[in-house]
């Protein structure tokens, strides 16, 4: 059938956006939206550290999406209602539960130019990947790793694990793991930690295929460190068994209580055993630059690949962790892909370095590098030094304290930034405390005093303050310390 095109009606386009039709509106929300910023965190100290969320706010959270859109300054006043208000906590002082950084001021605004610019940092000539590679760079600084060894920044410790392991698992022997998956193996692979070790490893040994059951998690000492005559013994039996030991995890600041693996042994026997010697540094990676722990944690310079959060003791807000790995070539060859759709030009946009897809899983990476990149030449390494050194100093000012006191006891070494303890009471029994100390947790988070965390340590419910806080000073110590005596006494009273 012939069509007349001179006849046909002309369709008429509208040319949508979703930038604001009011720009000076816009410029002014964003203003206010930094200036109430600002205030929250000068005033942070002041507020309560956490409180719970009423029912109506929760009930906020159940409508349906939104079918019409409204002004951006109605959605931020519902942001200002019902969101800022019950936050987390960890931008306040006394919050000290599980290890969670505190952000900066900096931090905050730099993730939100990353976030202007918005460049997907993966591919191209672009300045986000130059940044992306100096901070690279400065890590391997900080942690004293050759400049041929590789790195990349990914969401957080547990990504920085799972990245690391599975360049192990891959470079196992040159046996083509990545081709031939596990079977190219003539046995099961066997990776080594302790019983203190965190979570994310036994998952990244399930997802890379070695199953929980090849996780062999070994005794610590009164001091929550791996035994290594046990290790020792485990290697040997695993490897009469017709096993195949490839990777020993040594943790660098145990999320429980702060305890450092016996870095210098571990790598001796790795070395010794011909094994993957990876520090799970997520942590405590970073108290190297705390002159009391640089000996102790030397070791980790050697260590075929390092895993650590700057989250967490750089500060710089959620979400930026860091694998490193000693050899480049093991790095590219667990995760390089050519796909043609992906091709590199020596010149125009996809010039520029070596794809980071090259060097771990995520092909969508955000600008996380320079919230680290300003943070750094904001305050320099020396500033780190002496805050990092301030936490500790902090913790153990905190562990003397409750040594200080009767009703009080120290449930572990104080190492690192992490104390515990717990109140105790003659008479009661272990049940007694338990409910006792969780009483007194649940009260200090309640009435938005503190918020440390608990765990149990063996077998005592304890509580415990993982303080990596540039906001907390020698006073808050004092604080919940006088606070937790004061909820004590009226709870046994
Ligand atoms: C020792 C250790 N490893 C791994 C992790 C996991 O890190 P992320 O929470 O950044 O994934 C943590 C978190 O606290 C940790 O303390």
């Amino acid at each position: 059938m012939k069509t007349d095109r001179n006849t046909q009606p002309k369709q008429i386009w509208e040319n949508h956006s979703l930038d604001p039709e009011d720009w000076e509106g816009m410029r002014h929300l964003g203003h206010r939206m930094i200036d109430d910023l600002i205030d929250y965190w000068k005033g942070i100290r002041e507020e309560p550290v956490w409180k719970p969320i009423p029912d109506e706010v929760k009930g906020f959270f159940d409508s349906g999406i939104p079918r019409e859109g409204m002004t951006p300054e109605s959605v931020y006043e519902e942001f200002k209602q019902n969101i800022l208000p019950y936050n987390k906590g960890n931008v306040h002082p006394r919050f000290f539960a599980w290890i969670q950084g505190t952000g900066t001021p900096l931090g905050t605004l730099a993730d939100l130019l990353a976030s202007g610019m918005n460049p997907n940092v993966t591919i191209g000539k672009h300045a986000p990947m130059y940044v992306d590679l100096q901070v690279v760079n400065w890590c391997k600084e900080l942690m004293n790793f050759p400049a041929e060894s590789s790195g990349i920044l990914v969401s957080g410790g547990s990504m920085a694990n799972i990245t690391a392991l599975t360049v192990a698992r891959n470079s196992f022997e040159n046996r083509m793991i990545r081709q031939k998956g596990l079977k190219a193996t003539p046995a099961q692979l066997v990776l080594y930690c302790s019983e203190e070790t965190h979570s994310c490893i036994q998952k990244a040994a399930e997802i890379i295929g070695l199953g929980t059951e090849a996780v062999r998690k070994i005794p610590v000492n009164d001091s929550f460190e791996m035994r290594t005559d046990l290790l020792e013994e485990q290697i040997t039996q695993d490897r009469e068994q017709g096993l195949l030991p490839f990777c020993i995890v040594g943790t660098s600041g145990t999320v429980n209580t702060g305890a450092i693996d016996p870095m210098n042994e571990l790598l001796a026997i790795s070395r010794k055993h011909g094994l993957w010697f990876h520090v799970d540094g997520a942590y405590g990676a970073l108290a190297k630059l705390d002159p009391v722990y640089q000996e102790r944690l030397k070791a980790i310079e050697e260590a075929d690949s390092l895993a650590f959060d700057l989250h967490k003791w750089l500060f710089v807000p959620y979400e930026v962790g860091c694998t490193l790995i000693r050899d480049a070539r093991k790095h590219r060859e667990a995760f390089a892909v050519n796909p043609n759709y992906l091709l590199q030009e020596k010149r125009g946009l996809a010039g520029g370095p070596d794809s980071l897809n090259h060097y771990g899983f995520e092909l969508s990476r955000g600008f996380k590098a320079l919230k680290v990149w300003m943070s750094l030449k904001e305050h320099g390494l020396e500033k780190y030094r002496s805050m990092i050194a301030q936490n500790n100093r902090q913790a153990e000012y905190l562990g003397k304290l409750v040594q200080q006191c009767p009703e009080l006891e120290l449930t572990a070494p104080v190492c690192m930034s992490i104390t515990c303890f717990r109140m105790i009471c003659p008479g009661y029994s272990e049940e007694q405390l338990r409910e006792l100390n969780r009483e007194i947790l649940l009260r200090l988070q309640e009435d938005g005093i503190a918020a440390p965390s608990s765990t149990i340590l063996g077998g005592k419910f304890t509580l415990r303050v993982a303080n990596v806080n540039q906001r907390t000073r020698f006073e808050d110590m004092d604080l919940l310390v006088r606070e937790v005596l004061r909820l004590g006494k009226e709870l046994t009273a």
